[in-house]
């Protein structure tokens, strides 16, 4: 079954300080490109030579790695997209903002921690609850299959990629990750949160 490219949840023009035409070129061009190549992937997978396997380098090796980059690509962008379009206030008595009180000492601290993540990245800070400490952490990766957490579910992810930001703020990520912040949809992450099995 073919991926399809998921619409933006609210107007490309929405977002507080992060203009519509980096929202546009990274919805409509970077996201919906992974999302094509998963589904170029997926075909040439089909018939792509198992017996030629090797890992110095082969045709099902780097369709294999891609497929993780692209499949990887397309999960957090939905994810980054789908968790902007607030406007980064949170509510006290949230399950999502109660946990990450408990686990980081104060939310504060949380979202200390998250904007370090973010401009220590070279790709993604990814909020997840991992269940195998039955705690909320911010992984970091460098590119889209690189920092995953085995088991751990994203419930939150922050787009660190230059292309998430240069048009706007330059070199300044830090700029860019504070911009962000304030337009972080805390409901979203409430409901992407209390979805996980065993919460
Ligand atoms: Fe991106």
């Amino acid at each position: 079954m073919p991926f399809t490219v998921k619409d933006l949840p609210y107007p490309a023009n929405k977002l507080a300080g992060i203009s519509e035409k980096t929202t546009t070129i990274h919805h409509d061009k970077l996201y919906a490109g992974y999302v094509n190549k998963r589904n170029e992937i997926e075909e040439l997978l089909k018939t792509a030579d198992r017996n030629k396997a090797a890992a110095t380098f082969s045709e099902y090796r780097e369709l294999k790695l891609e497929e993780t980059f692209n499949a990887d690509g397309i999960i957090l962008h939905e994810l980054y997209f789908a968790t902007m379009g607030g406007d980064g206030t949170w509510k006290e008595e949230n399950a999502f903002v109660k946990k990450a009180t408990e686990d980081f000492g104060s939310f504060e601290t949380f979202l200390q921690d998250l904007k370090a993540c973010g401009i220590a990245a070279r790709g993604w800070a990814v909020t997840a609850y991992d269940q195998t400490d039955g705690s909320i952490h911010n992984f970091l990766g460098d590119s889209h299959n690189h920092g995953g957490v085995w088991g751990a579910t994203p419930v939150l992810a922050l787009d660190a990629y230059e292309h998430a930001y240069f048009m706007d703020f330059g070199s300044d990520r830090k700029a860019y990750v504070e911009a962000w912040i304030k337009n972080v949809d805390w409901a979203k992450v409430e409901s992407f949160f209390t979805a996980v099995p065993g919460i």
